[in-house]
């Protein structure tokens, strides 16, 4: 499927990703994906097709502030040597021309189904909520897991029900009791966050079929919604917009967390009540696939619209690492896949401490300083973390634990990640040390291991 946008922005994106050159770009990151040039948010496709994981996200080449999206794309066998690919969708049609947006994949018969929101702005004098803007849902299939074939509409705005606004999008897809669900994003016209659950027989056809809610209102718009089934029990993870800080709750612009959900998505349900996934500056609209044996999770590492900001040049963003999620009652646990492991090189002594992986346990309160930059500080039921330099605006934030015994810390050139309790929470933060600062100040007590950490694999087929 070609036409002569298609071809001339894949011309342009080729050249602009040629002519990147991040060669004394000491920010790149060594074990996360982000983009070649350009902007990155949300994850999106992720999938395993065959032998490949696929991973796809938003990417605007063109500017490092974010521009028009195309899908950018990674895949890999083994989610440590990865191949990146072409852009694998352009904006390239009237019902997207203002953005590819987010969306996820179904794999069948070796078929790779991508659903996503076609983002149209119309000019004028619009609020761009209620009027001027279009959110189309779009198929697109993919044979090979490299091209696109064709991209069909698939529903408008018309067809969503009626008392929302223009702000309906990114489509989650999967198969249930031999029947396929869609559900989506929405904004209603009283500023309520809400998802639609569609039902299909043929993948083609859609069907309105619920709303799923919250009593009260909780944040004006749901987006990067994901049902799925863990362990014995259904969650709905979501990034709402709008929901105001509570004591150490809610601390970013915007939030992401999930709530357990009773009974049956279909029709008569509770939700239960929302947990964060995550308590550090930069972490959005994840998404989550199912691999063959585990659920996994992929993030955006950053934070849209947030007030403090990152000094990459030419680029901006990255995605999480790559996380199984566990039940325990209903809390889930996120925890780095095993395949992280298999990045560790030689065991390093603290002080020579960079680019690392940290495993830590303990019985007392403490204090960790990463690079002479960044403050991990806990007592036995709360933690915190600190910018003391090269935050770029980012300054404390704060996690409720009960009983905190072990972090884990995956610190990347310019990300860190920590893991508390083997996953029971997670905070997830860009931070920008100068060259020279390097090491990790541990307490005296508790028992630690640091591994240096290599590298992902990454080769270019542009
Ligand atoms: C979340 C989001 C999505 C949208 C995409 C556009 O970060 O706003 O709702 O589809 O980003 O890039």
């Amino acid at each position: 499927m070609s036409n002569a946008l298609y071809r001339d922005l894949k011309k342009l994106v080729t050249l602009t990703e040629k002519n990147a050159d991040f060669s004394n770009d000491n920010l790149r990151l060594k074990f996360h994906l982000m983009p070649p040039v350009g902007w990155l948010n949300d994850p999106n496709g992720l999938c395993k097709m065959d032998e490949y994981y696929h991973v796809f996200y938003q990417y605007s080449p063109f500017d490092s502030n974010g521009g028009v999206k195309h899908w950018g794309h990674f895949r890999s066998k083994d989610l440590i040597n990865w191949e990146q690919l072409p852009v694998a969708m352009y904006p390239d049609q009237p019902f997207d021309v203002h953005g590819v947006y987010s969306g996820s994949a179904l794999i069948e018969n070796h078929k790779m189904y991508l659903y996503y929101t076609g983002n149209v702005k119309l000019d004028g004098d619009y609020d761009y909520v209620l009027t001027g803007r279009e959110h189309n849902t779009v198929l697109a299939v993919s044979s090979d897991g490299i091209t696109v074939d064709y991209k069909k509409l698939l529903m408008k705005n018309s067809d969503y029900p009626e008392n929302l606004t223009c702000h309906v999008r990114d489509p989650k897809v999967f198969k249930f009791e031999n029947k396929y669900y869609m559900i989506q994003g929405a904004r209603t016209k009283e500023n309520r966050g809400v998802l639609l659950v569609f039902q299909s027989d043929d993948k083609i056809n859609w069907e309105y079929i619920n709303t799923i809610s919250t009593p009260e209102i909780f944040g004006y718009m749901w987006e990067c919604p994901d049902l799925f089934y863990l362990d014995g029990m259904w969650f709905l993870v979501c990034s709402p917009q709008g929901v105001t800080k509570q004591g150490n709750h809610y601390q970013n612009i915007y939030s992401c967390g999930y709530f357990p959900l009773y009974g049956d998505f279909r029709g008569e349900y509770t939700l239960g009540e929302f947990q964060e996934l995550d308590f550090g500056f930069d972490f959005y609209a994840p998404q989550t696939f199912f691999d063959g044996t585990r659920r996994i999770m992929l993030g955006w590492l950053g934070m849209p619209d947030a007030d403090y900001t990152n000094p990459t040049k030419n680029w901006q963003h990255c995605l999480t690492s790559f996380c199984t999620l566990k039940r325990s009652g209903s809390t889930i646990y996120r925890y780095p896949v095993a395949e992280m492991n298999l990045l560790r090189g030689s065991e390093i002594k603290p002080e020579d401490a960079t680019v690392f992986d940290l495993e830590y346990r303990f019985s007392q309160s403490g204090r960790i300083i990463i690079r002479n930059s960044l403050v991990i500080e806990w007592s036995e039921d709360l933690l915190s973390i600190s910018h003391i330099k090269g935050g770029n605006g980012r300054t404390i934030r704060k996690v409720d634990v009960y009983n905190i015994n072990s972090i884990r810390v995956l610190a990347d050139t310019s990300s860190v990640e920590i893991f508390i309790n083997g996953g029971l929470k997670v905070l997830s933060t860009r931070y920008y040390p100068e060259n020279d600062d390097k090491g990790i100040i541990l307490p005296e007590h508790g028992h630690a291991r640091i591994w240096e950490m290599n590298h992902f694999n990454i080769t270019k087929d542009i």
